[in-house]
């Protein structure tokens, strides 16, 4: 099929590339020049593992480019999905501008020649579908048959495409049987579950789903507190209940907090539009309250231990809001790393990919980068882990040890092996045990 997407974001980038992988022929369409000539000469934004190879070996295929004209994606498709961002405004509710901005220029090119799906990609508050459908009928000056649809997209960053290639459903939104049937053959190829819904069921799936999962990080949060007032072990705790299939062990790793730029934004979003429908979802405010909690939590360990941090030098293992990703926005390692700054820490940093997109930025100044692990805590007062890379796991703990000014450890996501580094004579402290 012939199939547009309009923002070559994270979401819009790794759907093009998988909807050509699959053989559809694909356009992506960015108004950002630069972004786009980079893209046509094989350069890709973003690190997300298998993404470079799978957009080469499409664009030689010839079933995917990128072009900076909505004019030429949308005159050629049949199917035309938005991938835009929806920021948060400072009151939580989510900033439409760039899709209805999207929604108009489709509407100003759309011609009258044949029927057209409109899908919205984009994390969306619940009724937008008919606000886009509304100003696209407005806009559009040829009375261009078409319909919206929803479809709402799961994938993880640092696991993007496997998630796209096999998710464990498909959501498909739509109040009309011939947009339905359309994309239906577009999802042929994925061997997966569909899930046919209404516009505003689809909608709402998406902030639900990602409200309920942070909901479950906080949950094993708040149970990690408890179990460090009590003596317990949260991550056996985190076991028993999650061997329950009804509640599963996913998602229930307890550390510093669910981060990056969908929970915190999402959350927020779904209690602005509960509060806006006049059903508050008080729920959510509590899992936010928790979540903003964990890093006091950890500073105070970190203080209990050190006592004063003025002039103490502490390195921080990790940035990017989680593995795998050089993805640092609203990274929880981040705001960690501002905590100990403020406290007058000198802070020493790594991280295996998200180092060069932080030292870039303001606070990422005030801290001394390291691209290698181990040089990072040299003379260190203490090591912190705030990112759960792999890697970290691995690391030299008897060189560590022997750098360092004194070996403590704070792991801030219980990632490291606590019962071998205590064994070493490392001081060693997590979350809930
Ligand atoms: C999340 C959802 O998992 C995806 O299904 C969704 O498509 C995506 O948001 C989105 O809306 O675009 P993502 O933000 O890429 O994906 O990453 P996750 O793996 O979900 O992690 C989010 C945060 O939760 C990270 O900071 C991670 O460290 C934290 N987390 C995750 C925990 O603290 N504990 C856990 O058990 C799991």
């Amino acid at each position: 099929m012939n199939i547009t997407i309009v923002g070559s974001g994270y979401v819009g980038l790794v759907t093009g590339a998988c909807f050509a992988e699959v053989g559809h022929h694909v356009i992506c369409v960015d108004n950002n020049k630069q972004k786009v000539a980079a893209l046509q000469k094989g350069q890709i934004p973003i690190y997300e593992p298998g993404l470079e190879n799978l957009i080469r070996h499409n664009v030689a295929a010839h079933r995917l480019r990128f072009t900076t004209s909505i004019r030429d994606g949308v005159e050629n498709s049949e199917i035309i999905c938005i991938a835009v961002p929806t920021p948060p405004e400072k009151d939580g509710s989510v900033n439409l501008d760039f899709i209805e901005q999207v929604a108009r220029e489709i509407a100003e090119v759309i011609p009258g020649d044949r029927y057209r799906v409109i899908v919205d990609k984009s994390t969306v508050p619940v009724k937008t579908g008919e606000k886009v459908a509304d100003t696209i009928h407005r806009y559009n000056k040829v009375n261009a048959s078409f319909d919206v649809v929803s479809n709402p997209e799961f994938l993880r960053e640092g696991s993007a495409i496997d998630d796209l290639m096999k998710p464990d459903r498909i959501v498909i939104g739509s109040n009309s049987d011939r947009a339905l049937a359309l994309m239906k053959k577009v999802y042929e190829p994925f061997l997966a579950p569909i899930m046919v819904t209404d516009v505003n069921s689809a909608e709402l799936i998406k902030h639900a789903a990602n409200s309920f999962l942070a909901l479950k990080i906080s949950y094993i949060n708040a149970v990690s507190a408890i179990c460090e007032a009590s003596g317990a072990d949260v991550e056996r705790v985190a076991d028993g209940i999650g061997a329950d299939k009804r509640i599963g062990r996913q998602f229930l790793n307890t550390g510093l907090g669910y981060g990056g730029s969908c929970f915190p934004k999402d959350v927020a979003a779904f209690i602005a539009t509960s509060e806006a429908l006049g059903v508050p979802f008080t729920l959510l405010k509590e899992v936010e309250r928790i979540n903003q909690n964990q890093r006091a939590r950890f500073l105070k360990k970190i203080k209990d231990k050190l006592w004063v941090l003025r002039g103490k030098k502490i390195t921080v293992w990790g940035l990017a809001f989680k593995p795998d990703t050089d993805d640092i926005r609203s990274s929880v390692a981040i705001e960690v790393v501002r905590d100990l700054v403020a406290e007058g820490a000198i802070v020493s940093v790594y991280d295996p990919k998200g180092l060069e997109n932080f030292t870039r930025t303001e606070l990422g100044a005030k801290t001394l980068p390291f691209t290698d692990p181990l040089k990072a805590v040299r003379d260190a007062d203490a090591l912190v882990l705030a990112t759960e890379w792999p890697e970290f796991r691995e690391a030299d703990f008897a060189l560590a040890k022997e750098l360092m000014h004194s070996p403590i450890i704070f792991d801030g996501r219980n990632h490291l092996d606590r019962e071998m580094l205590v064994e070493m004579g490392f001081d060693y402290f997590g979350f809930g045990r």
